[in-house]
Protein backbone atom coordinates (compact mmCIF):
# COMPACT_ATOMS: atom_id res chain seq x y z
CA UNK A 1 0.00 0.00 0.00
CA UNK A 2 1.07 3.22 -0.99
CA UNK A 3 -0.05 6.51 0.78
CA UNK A 4 -0.32 8.97 -2.08
CA UNK A 5 -1.40 11.60 -0.30
CA UNK A 6 -1.17 12.96 3.25
CA UNK A 7 -5.42 13.55 4.06
CA UNK A 8 -6.05 10.26 5.74
CA UNK A 9 -9.53 9.20 4.24
CA UNK A 10 -11.65 6.93 6.56
CA UNK A 11 -14.27 5.10 4.97
CA UNK A 12 -17.05 3.40 7.68
CA UNK A 13 -19.08 0.70 6.47
CA UNK A 14 -22.67 0.35 8.51
CA UNK A 15 -25.84 -1.85 8.24
CA UNK A 16 -28.18 -3.08 10.54
CA UNK A 17 -29.45 -1.11 14.16
CA UNK A 18 -26.62 -2.09 16.76
CA UNK A 19 -23.83 -0.88 13.92
CA UNK A 20 -25.06 3.06 14.32
CA UNK A 21 -24.41 3.12 18.34
CA UNK A 22 -21.14 1.58 17.52
CA UNK A 23 -20.11 4.08 14.64
CA UNK A 24 -21.40 7.50 16.00
CA UNK A 25 -18.61 7.90 18.86
CA UNK A 26 -16.15 7.10 15.99
CA UNK A 27 -17.36 9.37 13.48
CA UNK A 28 -17.12 11.90 16.37
CA UNK A 29 -13.68 11.78 17.68
CA UNK A 30 -12.47 12.03 14.08
CA UNK A 31 -14.70 14.84 13.18
CA UNK A 32 -12.46 16.83 15.75
CA UNK A 33 -9.07 15.72 14.05
CA UNK A 34 -7.80 17.63 11.80
CA UNK A 35 -7.52 16.55 8.30
CA UNK A 36 -9.05 13.82 8.42
CA UNK A 37 -11.46 13.02 5.36
CA UNK A 38 -14.40 10.46 6.34
CA UNK A 39 -17.12 8.83 4.17
CA UNK A 40 -20.05 6.93 5.62
CA UNK A 41 -21.45 3.97 4.07
CA UNK A 42 -24.52 2.61 5.08
CA UNK A 43 -25.56 -0.93 3.01
CA UNK A 44 -29.35 -0.91 3.63
CA UNK A 45 -29.17 -4.00 5.82
CA UNK A 46 -31.68 -2.47 7.88
CA UNK A 47 -33.93 0.12 6.08
CA UNK A 48 -37.30 0.30 8.15
CA UNK A 49 -37.12 4.16 9.62
CA UNK A 50 -37.73 2.64 13.14
CA UNK A 51 -34.96 -0.13 12.71
CA UNK A 52 -32.28 3.16 11.04
CA UNK A 53 -33.19 6.71 10.26
CA UNK A 54 -34.36 7.15 14.11
CA UNK A 55 -30.95 6.17 14.91
CA UNK A 56 -28.82 8.76 12.77
CA UNK A 57 -31.06 10.96 14.20
CA UNK A 58 -31.14 10.44 17.28
CA UNK A 59 -27.14 9.76 17.49
CA UNK A 60 -26.44 12.36 15.34
CA UNK A 61 -25.45 10.52 12.83
CA UNK A 62 -24.75 12.23 9.58
CA UNK A 63 -26.68 11.11 6.70
CA UNK A 64 -24.66 8.43 5.01
CA UNK A 65 -22.93 9.26 1.70
CA UNK A 66 -23.46 6.45 0.10
CA UNK A 67 -26.83 3.75 0.53
CA UNK A 68 -26.32 0.60 -1.05
CA UNK A 69 -30.40 0.27 -0.36
CA UNK A 70 -29.61 -3.73 -0.30
CA UNK A 71 -32.40 -4.82 2.13
CA UNK A 72 -33.48 -7.99 3.09
CA UNK A 73 -32.64 -11.35 1.72
CA UNK A 74 -31.20 -14.61 2.67
CA UNK A 75 -27.66 -14.60 4.21
CA UNK A 76 -25.60 -15.69 1.08
CA UNK A 77 -28.05 -13.26 -1.22
CA UNK A 78 -27.39 -10.50 1.54
CA UNK A 79 -23.77 -10.55 1.86
CA UNK A 80 -22.91 -10.98 -1.61
CA UNK A 81 -25.60 -8.23 -2.49
CA UNK A 82 -23.62 -6.11 -0.54
CA UNK A 83 -20.53 -7.01 -1.94
CA UNK A 84 -21.29 -6.62 -5.25
CA UNK A 85 -22.85 -3.13 -4.63
CA UNK A 86 -20.20 -2.20 -2.51
CA UNK A 87 -17.06 -2.72 -4.46
CA UNK A 88 -17.60 -0.23 -7.13
CA UNK A 89 -17.76 2.27 -4.17
CA UNK A 90 -14.84 1.60 -3.00
CA UNK A 91 -12.95 1.56 -6.28
CA UNK A 92 -14.20 4.83 -6.88
CA UNK A 93 -13.54 6.28 -2.96
CA UNK A 94 -10.40 4.66 -2.82
CA UNK A 95 -9.93 4.72 1.09
CA UNK A 96 -6.73 4.59 3.00
CA UNK A 97 -8.78 2.15 5.43
CA UNK A 98 -12.53 1.01 5.92
CA UNK A 99 -13.95 0.57 9.53
CA UNK A 100 -16.60 -2.13 10.18
CA UNK A 101 -18.44 -2.67 12.85
CA UNK A 102 -19.55 -5.58 15.17
CA UNK A 103 -20.64 -8.98 13.51
CA UNK A 104 -23.57 -8.49 10.97
CA UNK A 105 -23.65 -9.88 7.38
CA UNK A 106 -22.67 -6.20 6.31
CA UNK A 107 -19.89 -6.15 8.27
CA UNK A 108 -17.97 -9.38 6.64
CA UNK A 109 -19.18 -8.60 3.19
CA UNK A 110 -17.65 -5.52 3.76
CA UNK A 111 -14.54 -6.63 4.86
CA UNK A 112 -14.14 -9.64 2.04
CA UNK A 113 -14.50 -6.83 -0.51
CA UNK A 114 -11.58 -5.00 0.92
CA UNK A 115 -9.60 -7.73 1.49
CA UNK A 116 -9.92 -8.72 -2.13
CA UNK A 117 -9.32 -5.24 -3.50
CA UNK A 118 -6.15 -4.74 -1.03
CA UNK A 119 -7.87 -1.98 1.35
CA UNK A 120 -6.75 -2.11 5.02
CA UNK A 121 -9.92 -2.91 7.07
CA UNK A 122 -10.39 -2.13 10.90
CA UNK A 123 -12.53 -4.14 12.70
CA UNK A 124 -14.14 -2.51 15.91
CA UNK A 125 -15.49 -5.22 17.75
CA UNK A 126 -13.30 -7.69 16.98
CA UNK A 127 -12.07 -11.07 18.74
CA UNK A 128 -15.62 -11.80 20.78
CA UNK A 129 -16.58 -15.66 20.37
CA UNK A 130 -19.11 -17.72 21.37
CA UNK A 131 -17.89 -20.66 19.90
CA UNK A 132 -21.22 -21.55 18.09
CA UNK A 133 -20.85 -21.66 14.58
CA UNK A 134 -24.44 -22.29 14.41
CA UNK A 135 -24.82 -18.73 14.89
CA UNK A 136 -24.71 -16.44 11.63
CA UNK A 137 -22.94 -13.72 13.74
CA UNK A 138 -19.84 -16.33 14.64
CA UNK A 139 -19.35 -17.18 11.06
CA UNK A 140 -19.64 -13.38 10.24
CA UNK A 141 -16.54 -12.70 12.78
CA UNK A 142 -14.34 -15.38 12.21
CA UNK A 143 -14.05 -14.08 8.37
CA UNK A 144 -14.00 -10.64 9.96
CA UNK A 145 -11.15 -11.27 11.79
CA UNK A 146 -9.43 -13.22 9.69
CA UNK A 147 -9.22 -10.66 7.06
CA UNK A 148 -8.83 -7.63 9.26
CA UNK A 149 -5.28 -5.62 9.29
CA UNK A 150 -6.48 -4.07 12.23
CA UNK A 151 -8.53 -5.54 15.66
CA UNK A 152 -9.79 -2.96 17.74
CA UNK A 153 -11.02 -5.32 20.81
CA UNK A 154 -13.97 -4.25 23.41
CA UNK A 155 -12.32 -6.42 26.25
CA UNK A 156 -9.27 -9.01 26.79
CA UNK A 157 -11.18 -12.10 25.96
CA UNK A 158 -11.48 -10.66 22.68
CA UNK A 159 -7.62 -10.57 22.82
CA UNK A 160 -6.64 -13.92 23.92
CA UNK A 161 -9.10 -15.86 21.69
CA UNK A 162 -7.51 -13.63 18.79
CA UNK A 163 -3.92 -14.72 19.80
CA UNK A 164 -4.95 -18.51 20.09
CA UNK A 165 -6.27 -17.72 16.19
CA UNK A 166 -2.99 -16.74 15.22
CA UNK A 167 -3.52 -13.56 14.42
CA UNK A 168 -0.42 -11.47 15.16
CA UNK A 169 -0.28 -9.65 18.16
CA UNK A 170 0.82 -6.30 16.79
CA UNK A 171 -2.41 -6.33 14.50
CA UNK A 172 -4.44 -5.74 18.03
CA UNK A 173 -5.58 -3.01 20.56
CA UNK A 174 -7.45 -3.37 23.16
CA UNK A 175 -10.00 0.08 23.21
CA UNK A 176 -12.82 -0.69 25.23
CA UNK A 177 -16.57 -0.93 24.88
CA UNK A 178 -17.50 2.04 22.41
CA UNK A 179 -20.70 1.24 22.49
CA UNK A 180 -20.71 2.20 25.58
CA UNK A 181 -19.90 5.99 24.70
CA UNK A 182 -22.97 6.31 23.14
CA UNK A 183 -25.00 4.97 26.15
CA UNK A 184 -22.69 7.27 28.62
CA UNK A 185 -23.53 10.09 26.38
CA UNK A 186 -27.01 9.68 25.27
CA UNK A 187 -28.27 8.19 29.30
CA UNK A 188 -28.78 11.80 30.90
CA UNK A 189 -31.34 12.34 27.82
CA UNK A 190 -32.61 9.18 28.33
CA UNK A 191 -33.42 9.23 31.59
CA UNK A 192 -35.89 12.20 30.80
CA UNK A 193 -37.60 10.87 28.41
CA UNK A 194 -38.83 7.85 30.99
CA UNK A 195 -42.96 8.37 31.18
CA UNK A 196 -43.89 9.55 34.67
CA UNK A 197 -46.45 6.40 35.00
CA UNK A 198 -43.88 3.70 34.45
CA UNK A 199 -44.46 0.69 36.85
CA UNK A 200 -42.08 0.20 39.80
CA UNK A 201 -41.32 -3.08 38.71
CA UNK A 202 -41.24 -4.35 35.41
CA UNK A 203 -39.18 -6.26 32.73
CA UNK A 204 -37.80 -5.62 29.44
CA UNK A 205 -37.53 -8.12 27.19
CA UNK A 206 -36.42 -8.45 23.64
CA UNK A 207 -36.12 -11.26 21.14
CA UNK A 208 -35.39 -11.24 17.74
CA UNK A 209 -32.94 -14.47 17.02
CA UNK A 210 -34.31 -17.07 14.38
CA UNK A 211 -33.59 -20.01 16.97
CA UNK A 212 -35.97 -18.43 19.47
CA UNK A 213 -38.56 -16.42 17.15
CA UNK A 214 -38.20 -19.14 14.16
CA UNK A 215 -39.63 -21.70 16.24
CA UNK A 216 -43.19 -21.90 17.71
CA UNK A 217 -42.89 -24.31 20.23
CA UNK A 218 -39.45 -22.64 22.18
CA UNK A 219 -40.96 -18.78 21.91
CA UNK A 220 -44.50 -19.89 23.30
CA UNK A 221 -42.40 -21.71 25.93
CA UNK A 222 -40.86 -18.47 26.66
CA UNK A 223 -43.75 -16.59 26.23
CA UNK A 224 -45.63 -19.08 28.51
CA UNK A 225 -42.99 -19.11 31.40
CA UNK A 226 -43.10 -15.13 31.22
CA UNK A 227 -46.44 -14.73 31.77
CA UNK A 228 -46.48 -16.65 34.84
CA UNK A 229 -44.92 -13.36 36.26
CA UNK A 230 -47.23 -10.45 34.63
CA UNK A 231 -49.13 -9.97 38.15
CA UNK A 232 -45.77 -8.89 39.64
CA UNK A 233 -43.85 -7.68 36.74
CA UNK A 234 -44.88 -6.07 33.84
CA UNK A 235 -43.14 -6.95 30.79
CA UNK A 236 -42.52 -4.31 27.85
CA UNK A 237 -41.89 -6.49 24.62
CA UNK A 238 -40.23 -4.09 21.70
CA UNK A 239 -40.98 -6.15 18.68
CA UNK A 240 -38.60 -6.32 16.02
CA UNK A 241 -39.97 -7.10 12.48
CA UNK A 242 -39.27 -11.03 12.54
CA UNK A 243 -40.91 -11.20 15.94
CA UNK A 244 -43.57 -9.43 15.18
CA UNK A 245 -44.18 -11.42 12.03
CA UNK A 246 -43.56 -14.94 13.77
CA UNK A 247 -46.27 -13.97 16.56
CA UNK A 248 -48.64 -13.60 14.22
CA UNK A 249 -48.21 -16.45 12.25
CA UNK A 250 -47.76 -18.77 14.93
CA UNK A 251 -51.41 -17.22 16.23
CA UNK A 252 -49.58 -16.24 19.58
CA UNK A 253 -50.17 -11.98 19.30
CA UNK A 254 -53.52 -12.39 21.34
CA UNK A 255 -51.73 -14.26 24.10
CA UNK A 256 -49.02 -11.66 24.62
CA UNK A 257 -51.41 -8.36 24.27
CA UNK A 258 -53.59 -9.13 27.23
CA UNK A 259 -50.94 -9.56 29.69
CA UNK A 260 -47.31 -7.71 28.03
CA UNK A 261 -46.83 -4.41 26.67
CA UNK A 262 -46.56 -5.01 23.00
CA UNK A 263 -44.97 -2.55 20.96
CA UNK A 264 -42.92 -1.28 17.77
CA UNK A 265 -39.12 -1.19 17.92
CA UNK A 266 -38.21 1.61 19.89
CA UNK A 267 -36.02 4.05 18.96
CA UNK A 268 -32.59 4.21 21.28
CA UNK A 269 -33.09 6.77 23.74
CA UNK A 270 -36.45 5.73 25.01
CA UNK A 271 -35.51 2.12 24.79
CA UNK A 272 -32.12 3.35 27.03
CA UNK A 273 -34.84 5.09 29.03
CA UNK A 274 -36.85 2.12 29.43
CA UNK A 275 -33.58 -0.24 30.29
CA UNK A 276 -32.17 1.65 32.84
CA UNK A 277 -34.87 2.03 35.28
CA UNK A 278 -35.53 -1.95 34.49
CA UNK A 279 -36.03 -4.70 37.03
CA UNK A 280 -34.45 -7.16 34.66
CA UNK A 281 -34.03 -7.53 31.07
CA UNK A 282 -34.68 -10.66 29.30
CA UNK A 283 -32.99 -11.02 25.84
CA UNK A 284 -31.12 -12.58 22.89
CA UNK A 285 -29.33 -9.57 22.21
CA UNK A 286 -25.76 -9.17 22.55
CA UNK A 287 -25.59 -5.46 23.11
CA UNK A 288 -28.30 -5.05 25.27
CA UNK A 289 -26.23 -8.27 27.70
CA UNK A 290 -23.57 -4.97 27.50
CA UNK A 291 -25.84 -2.51 28.38
CA UNK A 292 -27.56 -4.17 31.07
CA UNK A 293 -24.57 -4.77 32.53
CA UNK A 294 -23.14 -0.94 32.14
CA UNK A 295 -26.60 0.18 33.94
CA UNK A 296 -25.76 -2.51 36.93
CA UNK A 297 -29.69 -3.75 35.68
CA UNK A 298 -29.45 -7.79 35.93
CA UNK A 299 -30.13 -9.20 32.72
CA UNK A 300 -31.42 -12.86 32.14
CA UNK A 301 -30.10 -14.15 28.64
CA UNK A 302 -32.25 -16.67 26.82
CA UNK A 303 -29.39 -18.05 25.04
CA UNK A 304 -27.17 -21.50 25.29
CA UNK A 305 -23.61 -19.18 25.06
CA UNK A 306 -22.36 -15.71 24.22
CA UNK A 307 -19.80 -14.59 22.66
CA UNK A 308 -19.49 -11.37 25.41
CA UNK A 309 -18.25 -13.24 28.55
CA UNK A 310 -17.43 -10.61 30.29
CA UNK A 311 -20.75 -9.74 30.97
CA UNK A 312 -21.35 -13.22 32.79
CA UNK A 313 -18.23 -12.90 35.04
CA UNK A 314 -17.61 -9.06 35.61
CA UNK A 315 -21.40 -7.77 34.59
CA UNK A 316 -25.09 -9.08 35.41
CA UNK A 317 -25.94 -11.03 32.91
CA UNK A 318 -26.67 -14.45 33.70
CA UNK A 319 -27.02 -17.40 30.76
CA UNK A 320 -30.25 -19.23 30.91
CA UNK A 321 -30.41 -20.83 27.72
CA UNK A 322 -33.68 -22.62 27.03
CA UNK A 323 -33.98 -24.06 30.41
CA UNK A 324 -37.12 -22.63 31.35
CA UNK A 325 -37.20 -23.73 34.84
CA UNK A 326 -33.28 -21.60 35.02
CA UNK A 327 -35.33 -18.66 33.84
CA UNK A 328 -38.24 -19.19 36.50
CA UNK A 329 -35.60 -19.51 39.11
CA UNK A 330 -33.86 -16.54 38.13
CA UNK A 331 -36.81 -14.30 37.78
CA UNK A 332 -37.89 -15.06 41.19
CA UNK A 333 -34.63 -14.54 42.48
CA UNK A 334 -34.24 -10.84 41.21
CA UNK A 335 -37.97 -10.15 42.76
CA UNK A 336 -36.77 -11.32 45.95
CA UNK A 337 -33.97 -8.90 45.51
CA UNK A 338 -31.08 -10.95 44.83
CA UNK A 339 -30.48 -10.13 40.86
CA UNK A 340 -26.89 -10.04 39.97
CA UNK A 341 -25.06 -6.32 40.61
CA UNK A 342 -21.94 -6.71 38.50
CA UNK A 343 -19.36 -4.37 38.11
CA UNK A 344 -18.53 -1.79 35.33
CA UNK A 345 -15.58 -4.47 33.13
CA UNK A 346 -12.27 -1.89 31.75
CA UNK A 347 -12.48 0.40 29.68
CA UNK A 348 -16.27 0.64 28.95
CA UNK A 349 -15.47 4.28 30.13
CA UNK A 350 -17.11 6.03 27.47
CA UNK A 351 -13.68 7.28 25.43
CA UNK A 352 -13.18 4.05 23.19
CA UNK A 353 -14.29 5.99 20.62
CA UNK A 354 -11.16 8.71 20.81
CA UNK A 355 -8.83 5.17 21.54
CA UNK A 356 -10.32 4.04 18.11
CA UNK A 357 -9.18 7.25 16.76
CA UNK A 358 -6.04 8.19 18.05
CA UNK A 359 -4.91 4.22 17.12
CA UNK A 360 -6.32 4.89 13.11
CA UNK A 361 -4.36 8.03 13.34
CA UNK A 362 -1.22 6.61 14.91
CA UNK A 363 -0.94 3.55 12.30
CA UNK A 364 -1.70 5.47 9.48
CA UNK A 365 0.97 8.33 9.96
CA UNK A 366 3.44 4.79 10.83
CA UNK A 367 2.43 3.26 7.71
CA UNK A 368 1.35 -0.20 9.70
CA UNK A 369 -2.31 -0.22 8.37
CA UNK A 370 -1.65 -2.24 6.42
CA UNK A 371 0.20 -5.65 7.05
CA UNK A 372 1.42 -4.80 10.63
CA UNK A 373 4.71 -5.46 11.62
CA UNK A 374 4.04 -7.66 15.09
CA UNK A 375 4.96 -5.76 17.28
CA UNK A 376 3.36 -5.35 20.57
CA UNK A 377 -0.38 -3.87 21.40
CA UNK A 378 -0.13 -0.33 22.33
CA UNK A 379 -2.80 -0.70 24.91
CA UNK A 380 -2.42 -4.21 25.85
CA UNK A 381 1.23 -5.71 25.57
CA UNK A 382 0.90 -8.10 28.46
CA UNK A 383 -2.50 -9.73 27.31
CA UNK A 384 -1.26 -9.87 23.48
CA UNK A 385 2.54 -10.95 24.44
CA UNK A 386 0.88 -14.63 25.42
C1 LIG B 1 -29.36 -8.58 12.15
C2 LIG B 1 -28.02 -9.21 12.54
C3 LIG B 1 -28.02 -9.56 14.02
C4 LIG B 1 -28.42 -8.37 14.86
C5 LIG B 1 -29.75 -7.83 14.37
C6 LIG B 1 -30.23 -6.63 15.12
C7 LIG B 1 -26.98 -10.57 10.78
C8 LIG B 1 -26.63 -11.95 10.40
N1 LIG B 1 -27.80 -10.46 11.82
O1 LIG B 1 -30.35 -9.57 12.35
O2 LIG B 1 -26.71 -9.96 14.39
O3 LIG B 1 -28.50 -8.77 16.21
O4 LIG B 1 -29.61 -7.47 12.99
O5 LIG B 1 -31.54 -6.30 14.73
O6 LIG B 1 -26.51 -9.65 10.17
N2 LIG B 1 -36.51 -6.37 8.63
C9 LIG B 1 -37.43 -5.38 8.45
N3 LIG B 1 -36.98 -4.09 8.50
C10 LIG B 1 -35.69 -3.78 8.71
C11 LIG B 1 -34.77 -4.81 8.89
C12 LIG B 1 -35.19 -6.11 8.85
O7 LIG B 1 -38.60 -5.62 8.26
O8 LIG B 1 -35.36 -2.58 8.74
C13 LIG B 1 -36.97 -7.76 8.57
C14 LIG B 1 -36.71 -8.35 7.20
O9 LIG B 1 -37.86 -8.93 6.77
C15 LIG B 1 -35.67 -9.40 7.43
C16 LIG B 1 -35.71 -9.67 8.93
O10 LIG B 1 -36.28 -8.51 9.54
O11 LIG B 1 -35.89 -10.56 6.73
C17 LIG B 1 -34.35 -9.90 9.48
O12 LIG B 1 -33.46 -8.85 9.10
P1 LIG B 1 -31.89 -9.15 8.85
O13 LIG B 1 -31.16 -7.90 8.60
O14 LIG B 1 -31.75 -10.23 7.83
O15 LIG B 1 -31.41 -9.77 10.20
P2 LIG B 1 -31.77 -9.43 11.72
O16 LIG B 1 -32.58 -10.55 12.25
O17 LIG B 1 -32.31 -8.06 11.88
Amino acid sequence: MTYSHQLPHILHVVGARPNFMKVAPVLRALATRPAVKQTLVHTGQHYDANMSDVFFRQLEIPAPDVNLSVGAGSHAWQTAEIMIRFEPVVQQCEPDVVVVYGDVNSTAAAALVCAKLNVPVAHVEAGLRSFDRTMPEEINRLVTDQLSDLLLTPSLDGNRNLAREGIAPGKVAFVGNVMIDTLARLLPLAIQTVPADLPKCYGLLTLHRPSNVDNPEILRSILQTLLEFTDELDIFFPLHPRTQRRLDEFGLTCLCQRKMRLMDPLPYVEFLGLQHRATCVITDSGGIQEEATFLGVPCLTVRENTERPITVTCGTNTLVGRNMDLLTAEIRRILAGQGKLGARPELWDGRAGERIADCLLERYAQGTLWNAPQSQSMFAPAETAQ
